[in-house]
C-alpha cells in the first residue's frame, strides 16, 4: 500500500517511485492476476495529479529486472516512460486527456465562462459571401503557402485600423499576422528573452501569458497590480526584466485602466533598462464608460511597445487571427521566427478578414456588438446585485466583457464553489490568475454570451441554490 507523506523532504514523486519499485522488489504485485494501475488511478486513489505519477516514471524508470521477471501487465505509460522535455513539466496545466476536448469555453449553456462572447450574432452569411467572392477572384492562389508577414490588404486594414481607432503610430510593413495573441506572445518571448532572462507578467494577469512567457523559457517574476496599473520596481536588486506583459486598457482580470502617468512612467522605466513592453489590447473595443484612451504604442517614441491585437472577441475566437504591431528592428526577426513555428495563418480567411474590413463590416459589426454588450453588461449588474448582494460586492470596470465579484465571506468560497457545480455554472475563480496567493477570494463572470432571460434564469437558479446552503 503506498503511502505519500505532504510533510516530507522527499518529494512526492520520489516517494511514488520508491515505493513501487520496493513493492515489486517484495513482490507484492507480481503474480499473474495482480497489475500496476493506470497512471490515471494511481493518481485519483492517491490524490496527486498525473503528472507527478508520470514524472516518477519519466526521471526513473523501474529497472528492466523487477518487470521482465515478474512479467506485471503494466499500464502503458509506466511500460515506456516518455522522456519528456522540463519544458512540458514546467508548463502551469493541469488539464489532462478529455479535459482539452471542450477548449477554453467548455461546454455550451448559460456558464458565465469570462472569455466567451456573444457568437450567435456574428454575421455568418456576410462572412461567407466574402469568403466566396476572394476564393473566386484569387482561386488557386489563396491554396499555395502564403507570406509569414501576413496577407498584404489585411495588414493595411488593421495598420489603418490601429492608427485611427486605437491611437497606434505605425505603417502596414510593421504588421505581422499572428495565430492570436497567444502566438504574439510566444514570438515576442522568443525573439527578445533568452532561456532563464526574465519577463516580468501582471499579477494577478493572464494565465495564458504567464504559459506563453515560461514556454519560450522565460523566468516568469508576478508583478503586483495597483489603482493605476502594473507596479514598477525601479530599485530592485533582481535581474531586470527583458520583456513586461501588461494590458493597459483593460488590465485582466481586475479591469481598471492603466493610468497615463503609469504609461509614461513603464514607458520610460523600459527605455532605461533596455526592456520591451508586450501590450495587449484584447478588450479595448469594448469600453463602455469614460473616453477611449488611446493605446501605449501610440505614446511611445522610442521604439519599446509591441503591440498585440486580437480578433478573437470582436469576431471569434477559433479564427485564430491576432496581429502585432512591432517596433521596426523586430520586425524581421519576428516575421523569421513565424515561419519556423508554422509559416502563416489560413490565407483565405485572411484574405475574407481584409474585405471583411474594408467593406465597413468590422466597424458596424464592433459598433453593434458594443450596444448589445451595454445592454448585458447593465442587466447583469442589476440582476447580480439585486440577486446575489448579500454574498458578493460586485466590481464595475470601465471596460470588458467580465466582472469580479468579491466574495464578503472568506470562508463562503468552497461552498459557493460547489453550488456553481451543482447549477451548472462556470465563473472562474480569481485565484487561477494569481501566482502569488491572492488577499481576497472573487470569482469572475461572463456576461456577453447570453441574453437578458439566460443571464436572469442563470443567476436566479445560482441565488436560490445558494440561499439554501448559505442560510
Ligand atoms: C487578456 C487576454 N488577452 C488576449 C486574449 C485573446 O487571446 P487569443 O488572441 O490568443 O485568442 C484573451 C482572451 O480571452 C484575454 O483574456
Amino acid at each position: 500500500m503506498i503511502r505519500l507523506d505532504r510533510n516530507a523532504a522527499e518529494p512526492l514523486h520520489q516517494q511514488l517511485y520508491r515505493q513501487i519499485r520496493d513493492e515489486l522488489v517484495s513482490a507484492s504485485v507480481n503474480d499473474s492476476t495482480s497489475r500496476l494501475p493506470s497512471s490515471r488511478m494511481l493518481a485519483a486513489d492517491l490524490g496527486i495529479s498525473r503528472l507527478t505519477v508520470n514524472l516518477a516514471f519519466v526521471a526513473q524508470p523501474l529497472p528492466e529486472a523487477y518487470l521482465s521477471a515478474r512479467k506485471p501487465k503494466l499500464d502503458r505509460q509506466l511500460e515506456h516512460p516518455v522522456r519528456l522535455s522540463n519544458r512540458v513539466w514546467d508548463i502551469p496545466d493541469k488539464r489532462v486527456g478529455r479535459d482539452f476536448d471542450l477548449g477554453i469555453a467548455g461546454a455550451p449553456g448559460v456558464s458565465f465562462v469570462p472569455a466567451v462572447t456573444a457568437l450567435d450574432e456574428f454575421p455568418i452569411e456576410i462572412w461567407e459571401r466574402l469568403r466566396a467572392e476572394v476564393l473566386a477572384k484569387k482561386g488557386a492562389h489563396l491554396l499555395q503557402y502564403a507570406s509569414s508577414r501576413g496577407d498584404p490588404d489585411l495588414r493595411k486594414a488593421i495598420a489603418a485600423y490601429s492608427c485611427d481607432y486605437r491611437g497606434a503610430r505605425c505603417h502596414p510593413d510593421q504588421i505581422i499576422i499572428t495565430a492570436g495573441t497567444q502566438q504574439a506572445m510566444m514570438i515576442a518571448a522568443t525573439a527578445l528573452v533568452n532561456r532563464g532572462e526574465v519577463a516580468w507578467i501582471e499579477d494577478p494577469g493572464f494565465y495564458q501569458a504567464r504559459r506563453a512567457f515560461l514556454f519560450a523559457g522565460a523566468t516568469v517574476v508576478p508583478r503586483p497590480i495597483d489603482r493605476e496599473g502594473i507596479v514598477i520596481a525601479h530599485r530592485s536588486k533582481q535581474a531586470p526584466p527583458k520583456i513586461i506583459y501588461v494590458t493597459p486598457s483593460h488590465q485582466f482580470p481586475l479591469g481598471m485602466t492603466m493610468s497615463l502617468a503609469r504609461r509614461a512612467a513603464l514607458i520610460d522605466f523600459a527605455r532605461e533598462r533596455d526592456a520591451y513592453i508586450f501590450e495587449d489590447d484584447h478588450n479595448s473595443e469594448f469600453r463602455f464608460t469614460g473616453p477611449p484612451l488611446p493605446c501605449l504604442q501610440g505614446l511611445d517614441n522610442s521604439g519599446r511597445v509591441i503591440y498585440a491585437g486580437t480578433m478573437s472577441k470582436i469576431l471569434y475566437p477559433s479564427l485564430r487571427i491576432g496581429y502585432l504591431l512591432a517596433p521596426e528592428q523586430l520586425v524581421d526577426p519576428m516575421i523569421k521566427i513565424r515561419a519556423v513555428m508554422d509559416q502563416h495563418s489560413p490565407a483565405i480567411d485572411q484574405a475574407t478578414l481584409a474585405r471583411f474590413m474594408t467593406e465597413g463590416h468590422f466597424l458596424s459589426h464592433i459598433k453593434r456588438m458594443r450596444k448589445l454588450y451595454s445592454d448585458r453588461r447593465d442587466f447583469f449588474v442589476e440582476q447580480f446585485n439585486s440577486l446575489l448582494k448579500k454574498h458578493f460586492v460586485l466590481q464595475i470596470p470601465e471596460a470588458g466583457l467580465h466582472f469580479v465579484a468579491w466574495l464578503r465571506r472568506k470562508a463562503d468560497l468552497p461552498i459557493i464553489m460547489r453550488v456553481c457545480a451543482d447549477v451548472g455554472i462556470r465563473p472562474s475563480p480569481l485565484s487561477s490568475c494569481y501566482m502569488k496567493e491572492p488577499l481576497q477570494p472573487a470569482l469572475t463572470f461572463g456576461f456577453a454570451a447570453w441574453t437578458r432571460a439566460q443571464i436572469r434564469e442563470g443567476l436566479m437558479k445560482f441565488a436560490s441554490a445558494l440561499e439554501a446552503k448559505l442560510k
